[in-house]
């Protein structure tokens, strides 16, 4: 249920934010370590990879739910952004802050120096008891919900399988489950059987422990992926500046970037994911699903925080996403 209005439908998808993060950004003229800077311009913006993903589907009229963690001190601008996009807000509290990430940008060089912290130290006792208060929200908010979006990191002293439990607990009631997250915790739930997974080049390296350097090497460790003991049905490795593939069993593909103003690729994968998940509630076939996850990507890149324009636009941008078929 939505607590801002009982009588909302369900959210038909579900966003879990373990480890959120503010995003404070600082504009220098000539970045000086170790001296006195006089920045120019700030701005503080609610992320965490979850939310991003709940943030845009949002925007694409997709009616969302977060669940997860939010430092009490300083809730007030996760609350304001969910209000604004009417996202439901099923967070836990926790004692303390939500960790802040600091982007220091040097408007001279054009440089970006990022501070980012791990997030709250769990003790055992509040890992387990966090992780249940997210189980039982995700079993509220399941009735109805479609698609369980699991992404981000973990708080340290959150277990690394606690995702493989959420994907496990999803699946029970019926949903389908995207996973984008890393390392160990990538690992264990894909054990679990989500039904998509979207790594980038680097974290699909790591997650077969090879240096995939090449286009050919990638599409081979996302097929073996597709053909291994716990099979998701689709894998997207997203390339940057490069595209991103879109492997089934059935279909290989690559979606070709859109060459659009850059102003930010944060959470441009993030944007992804939820183009992926907009694109599954929509029945698309494999090209219009990549069409449509890059068209979300490209939106996002215009902008700094995650955001994307009217969903027409979204569209018409979709529309002109070259997608090639690979032998
Ligand atoms: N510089 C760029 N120019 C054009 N398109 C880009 C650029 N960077 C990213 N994209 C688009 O965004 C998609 C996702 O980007 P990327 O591969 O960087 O995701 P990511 O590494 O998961 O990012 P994050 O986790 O920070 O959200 C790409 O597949 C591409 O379509
Ligand atoms: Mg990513």
């Amino acid at each position: 249920m939505n607590p801002l209005n009982p009588f909302a439908p369900p959210s038909r998808v579900i966003t879990v934010v373990l480890n959120p993060a503010l995003d404070h950004t600082i504009e220098v003229a000539g970045l000086r370590l170790g001296a006195v800077n006089h920045a120019l311009r700030m701005q503080v913006e609610a992320g965490g990879k979850a939310i991003n993903v709940a943030s845009c589907l949002a925007d694409f009229g997709v009616s969302a739910a977060v669940t997860g963690q939010l430092g009490r001190d300083n809730a007030a601008l996760f609350e304001a952004l969910f209000q604004r996009k009417k996202i439901a807000n099923h967070c836990h509290l926790l004692d303390g802050l939500t960790r802040i990430n600091t982007k220091l940008v040097d408007t001279v060089s054009g440089e970006t120096t990022d501070l980012n912290l791990p997030g709250p130290e769990l003790t055992p006792a509040t890992a387990a008891d966090l992780l249940e208060q997210v189980l039982q929200h995700l079993d509220r908010l399941l009735e109805g919900a479609r698609w369980v979006v699991l992404s981000g990191s973990l708080p340290p002293g959150m277990p690394a399988d606690a995702y493989a439990t959420l994907a496990r607990r999803a699946h029970a009631a019926g949903a389908a489950v995207v996973l984008d997250t890393s390392g160990a915790p990538l690992k264990l739930a894909l054990a679990a059987g989500p039904q998509m997974i979207k790594p980038n080049r680097h974290e699909l390296a790591e997650l077969v422990g090879e240096p995939l350097a090449t286009r050919e090497a990638l599409i081979a460790a996302g097929r073996a992926l597709l053909n291994g003991p716990h099979t998701p049905e689709t894998v997207v490795v997203s390339l940057g500046g490069d595209g991103a593939l879109f492997l089934t069993r059935e279909q290989a593909l690559h979606a070709h970037p859109l060459p659009v103003a850059v102003t930010s690729t944060v959470g441009a994968g993030d944007a992804m994911v939820a183009g992926l998940v907009a694109a599954h509630l929509e029945n698309l076939a494999l090209v219009e699903t990549a069409q449509l996850a890059t068209a979300f990507s490209a939106s996002k890149l215009t902008r700094l925080g995650p955001h994307l324009p009217p969903p027409d636009q979204v569209r018409a941008l979709a529309r002109q996403v070259a997608v090639s078929t690979i032998d």
